[in-house]
C-alpha cells in the first residue's frame, strides 16, 4: 500500500494551531474532499481550524486553484471566439434579477458571457430559478450545447453541474451545517473555484452588503471584496469588485416569473425601467466592457452598453439565448404565453401614511420562502407563479391604503401571512435616509 503522503489529522492539527499550510498540503486536502479520503468530521475539523485562524493570500490562492481543479475548467480558445470571455456575479440579494439583462447587454457589446449562476438557496433568489419559469428553459443542457450557445448567441445562463469544483460543492455543504459559512478566505475560494472554472478572461463582482445580503456590514463586505479581488488577479484573472446596497428590494418585483416579466419590460423599455435596476445594470455592463477590454474607458462602457440596451439588441440576444437553450423564439413578444402565472393577486396595503423609510429585506426574501418562490434545503421544489410585484422603493411617498406591493399566492392564508410580514418589514416615517447604490469599487 503506497504511504500517505500527509495524515490528514496532522494538517488539521497545523492548521489548528495557527500555521500556514503549503500548497502541496493544500492540494493534499483538497484531494481528500474528492476522493473522500478525508471524512466528513475530517473536513469540518479542517473549515473550523480555518474559520478560526484564517488563510493568508497565498493559502487562499492554491485552496481556489486546486478546488477550482478537481473538475472541468473550460476553455474557449479553440472556439476562436472574437471578443473577450468575461462574467459576474453576486453574493446574491432579493429581486436581483441583474445577470438575465446584463449577459445579452454584454454580448450585444461584443463580449462572451459564460455564466454558471446558482438556485436560491436561503433568503435570496436565484437566476437559474427565474429562468426555469420559462417553459421549456433548459438549465442543464449538455456541454456541447452550451458551448456553441456562447458561441453563437454571446450568452448562456446555465445551471452549476457536479462537474465545476466538486470539492467545494463537498466543503461548502459540510460549511453549511458546522457553522463555518462566515470565513473570508472559505468565501473567497469557494466563490472563485466555480467562476474561474469557466474559463474567464476577466471578471466582475457585485459584493452586495446591506440588511437583505449575506455580507450584513459594510466591513464584512469589504474585506471580502479585496480578497475575491487579489485573489482572482493572483489567479490571472483580472477581477473588478463593486460593493452595492443590498438594504432594498432591487427593481419592483420579487419571486420568479414575476422577475422574468419585469426583465422582459426593462430590455423593451429601458427608459420605464426601475432607476436603480438599470443604474447597477449599466454599471456593471460598464466594468465588464472595460476590464476585459472592449472599451478603454468606463464612461465609453457605460454608453455602449446603453445603446446596445436603447436599440433593442440585447433584447434580441435574451430572446436568441431563451430560444437555443430550449424556450419558446418569442418569449420577448408574448411572454404571458410563456411564464406561469397565479388566479390570485392581491395587494398589500400601507397602513398609514408618509414615506417609505427603511425595509427588513431579509425578512421580505423569508416571506417569499414561506409561500415556495424560494427554498430551504437545495432539494425542495418552487412555486414559480407566485411572488411580489409593483414593490415601493426607499423615498416613496404612500398614502394610508395605497399598495406597498402586489401578493400573486395561492390562497387567503398566504395573502394574509405576506400582510402581516410585509406592512412590518417596510417602515413607514417621515424623511428617508440617503441610500447609495455603490459604497466602493476595488480592483487590484
Ligand atoms: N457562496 C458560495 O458559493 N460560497 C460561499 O462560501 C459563500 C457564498
Amino acid at each position: 500500500m503506497a504511504l500517505l503522503k500527509y495524515l490528514p489529522q496532522e494538517l488539521i492539527r497545523k492548521k489548528r494551531d495557527g500555521k500556514t499550510l503549503t500548497n502541496s498540503e493544500i492540494a493534499f486536502v483538497v484531494q481528500g474532499m474528492t476522493d473522500m479520503s478525508f471524512s466528513d468530521s475530517q473536513l469540518a475539523a479542517f473549515a473550523m481550524a480555518v474559520y478560526l485562524n484564517g488563510l493568508n493570500m497565498d493559502e487562499r490562492v492554491s485552496l481556489t486553484l486546486n478546488m477550482m481543479n478537481s473538475g472541468d475548467v473550460l476553455s474557449w480558445h479553440d472556439l476562436d471566439l472574437k471578443g473577450p470571455v468575461v462574467d459576474k456575479h453576486s453574493t446574491g440579494g432579493v429581486g436581483d434579477k441583474v445577470s438575465l439583462m446584463l449577459a445579452p447587454i454584454v454580448a450585444a457589446c461584443g463580449g462572451y458571457v459564460p455564466m454558471i449562476s446558482g438556485r436560491g438557496l436561503g433568503h435570496t433568489g436565484g437566476t437559474l430559478d427565474k429562468l426555469e419559469s420559462i417553459a421549456g428553459y433548459n438549465a442543464m443542457p449538455e456541454y456541447d450545447l452550451f458551448r456553441n450557445t456562447v458561441k453563437e448567441v454571446g450568452c448562456a445562463i446555465i445551471g452549476q453541474t457536479e462537474r465545476f469544483a466538486p470539492a467545494d460543492q463537498r466543503l461548502y455543504s459540510i460549511r453549511d451545517v458546522t457553522a463555518t459559512v462566515e470565513s473570508v478566505g472559505m468565501i473567497t475560494s469557494s466563490i472563485l473555484s466555480k467562476k474561474l472554472a469557466s474559463g474567464l478572461d476577466a471578471l466582475v463582482m457585485d459584493v452586495k452588503t446591506g440588511n437583505g445580503a449575506f455580507c450584513s456590514s459594510y466591513e464584512m463586505a469589504q474585506d471580502v471584496a479585496k480578497s475575491i479581488a487579489t485573489v482572482a488577479s493572483n489567479a490571472g484573472v483580472p477581477t473588478r469588485c463593486l460593493i452595492t446596497d443590498m438594504n432594498q428590494v432591487l427593481g419592483t418585483t420579487v419571486g420568479n416569473a414575476v422577475e422574468i416579466h419585469e426583465c422582459i419590460e426593462f430590455l423593451k423599455n429601458p427608459s420605464q425601467a426601475d432607476t436603480r435596476l438599470l443604474k447597477i445594470t449599466l454599471d456593471l455592463a460598464a466594468h465588464m466592457l472595460e476590464i476585459s477590454g472592449i472599451t478603454s474607458d468606463i464612461e465609453s462602457g457605460f454608453v455602449k452598453a446603453k445603446e446596445a440596451l436603447a436599440n433593442g439588441s440585447a433584447a434580441e440576444i435574451f430572446e436568441k439565448m431563451v430560444s437555443a437553450l430550449g424556450g419558446p423564439n418569442d418569449l420577448i413578444t408574448s411572454p404571458y404565453k410563456y411564464l406561469p402565472a397565479t388566479t390570485m393577486k392581491k395587494p398589500i396595503v400601507a397602513k398609514c401614511s408618509g414615506v417609505i423609510c427603511s425595509m427588513d429585506v431579509r425578512e421580505i426574501g423569508l416571506s417569499m420562502v414561506a409561500i415556495k418562490a424560494g427554498r430551504v434545503k437545495s432539494t425542495d421544489p418552487i412555486d414559480h407563479a407566485v411572488g411580489l410585484t409593483e414593490f415601493v422603493q426607499v423615498g416613496d411617498s404612500v398614502s394610508k391604503g395605497d399598495t406597498l406591493a402586489m401578493a400573486h399566492i395561492r390562497s387567503n392564508s398566504e395573502y394574509d401571512m405576506l400582510h402581516k410580514k410585509l406592512t412590518q418589514s417596510v417602515v413607514i416615517g417621515e424623511v428617508a435616509p440617503e441610500s447609495p447604490l455603490t459604497y466602493d469599487i476595488l480592483s487590484v
